[in-house]
């Protein structure tokens, strides 16, 4: 959507063309509501700003035929890095040569996907935010063979889609969620122990600490199989660190396939 927005052409590209339709359809209400705060006044402004940016935006159930003719693939599928390397192995051999690679991964290694294709200079992180159309950062991430031109080629990428780019080092969670991800489970960890209801310790961090949506709004609100991938993921890399803890809630929840705001339940009910 931001790219489209910025007058790139994009090529969506997901399993079934069922999803597709969801996904536009999803791209088209968050136009609306960008349009409603950005063009409040100017309606026709606003609703050439959504034909133009829907005209940019293509979809296809077929990755590695439309690849050909990309310059930069943004992936940001299942949070495993198996999947996630067969589908680069795949794209590396139909893309073109100069063509980046870039993962939207929340906690994974680059350098483990970079080497699953023969492109590992021209492989870098572009990790986004919930909700991107609203969050303005982007982390880029260089990995020890991501060369200094593709580094650049993705800092530039990130400013002409109107975000603010900072960089990071390939490490576990990059700076946000390295940070984030740890204070979330604290906070069901507080819960757990039952020293303050959800409710409160959102209401807390939300007006104690100005933070925008409180921990279990935000989980819901990012999925909690998103946040359990992730924190099982650092669990296996550092078991004794209590930080990467799993949660027995966050599990249960996640396996009664309560995932949050997207399922219509997590920590909260949803409409
Ligand atoms: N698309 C377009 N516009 C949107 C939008 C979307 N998806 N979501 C919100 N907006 C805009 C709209 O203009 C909306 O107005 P509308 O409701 O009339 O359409 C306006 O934002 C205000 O939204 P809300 O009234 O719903 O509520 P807020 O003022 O609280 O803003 C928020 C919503 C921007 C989501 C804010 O609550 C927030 O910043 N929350 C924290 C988000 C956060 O921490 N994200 C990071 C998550 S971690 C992550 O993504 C990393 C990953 O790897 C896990």
């Amino acid at each position: 959507q931001v790219a489209a927005a910025s007058g790139h052409t994009v090529v969506l590209v997901d399993q079934t063309d069922e999803i597709l339709k969801k996904s536009t359809k999803g791209i088209e209400d968050s136009l609306k509501r960008v349009v409603k705060k950005k063009f409040a006044d100017k309606p026709e402004a606003g609703a050439e700003f959504i034909k133009k940016t829907l005209k940019n935006l293509t979809t296809s159930t077929d990755a590695a035929s439309v690849v050909h003719s990309t310059d930069l693939v943004i992936e940001a599928i299942v949070e495993n890095l198996e999947v996630k390397n067969k589908l680069f192995k795949t794209l590396d051999k139909f893309a073109p040569e100069h063509t980046i690679f870039a993962s939207n991964t929340s906690s994974l290694q680059i350098t483990e996907m970079a080497n699953a294709t023969t492109r590992q200079d021209r492989f870098g992180g572009l990790h986004f935010f919930n909700p991107v159309p609203m969050m303005k950062l982007v982390e880029v991430i260089k990995t020890p063979m991501t060369s200094q031109k593709t580094f650049e080629s993705l800092v530039d990428f990130s400013k002409a889609v109107g975000k603010s780019p900072v960089s990071c080092k390939d490490t576990p969670g990059f700076i946000v969620n390295r940070l984030l991800v740890p204070y979330m489970m604290e906070a069901v960890r507080l819960f757990e122990r039952g020293d303050a209801s959800k409710e409160d310790i959102d209401v807390a961090m939300k007006l104690g600490a100005g933070y925008p949506m409180g921990p279990f709004e935000l989980l819901d609100y990012v999925g909690l199989d998103t946040s359990k991938y992730i924190i099982d993921g650092w669990h296996s890399l550092e078991p004794n660190n209590p930080l990467f803890a799993p949660s027995p809630l966050l599990n249960k929840l996640v396996e009664e396939k309560k995932l949050g705001k997207k399922t219509g339940e997590g920590f909260y009910k949803y409409k």
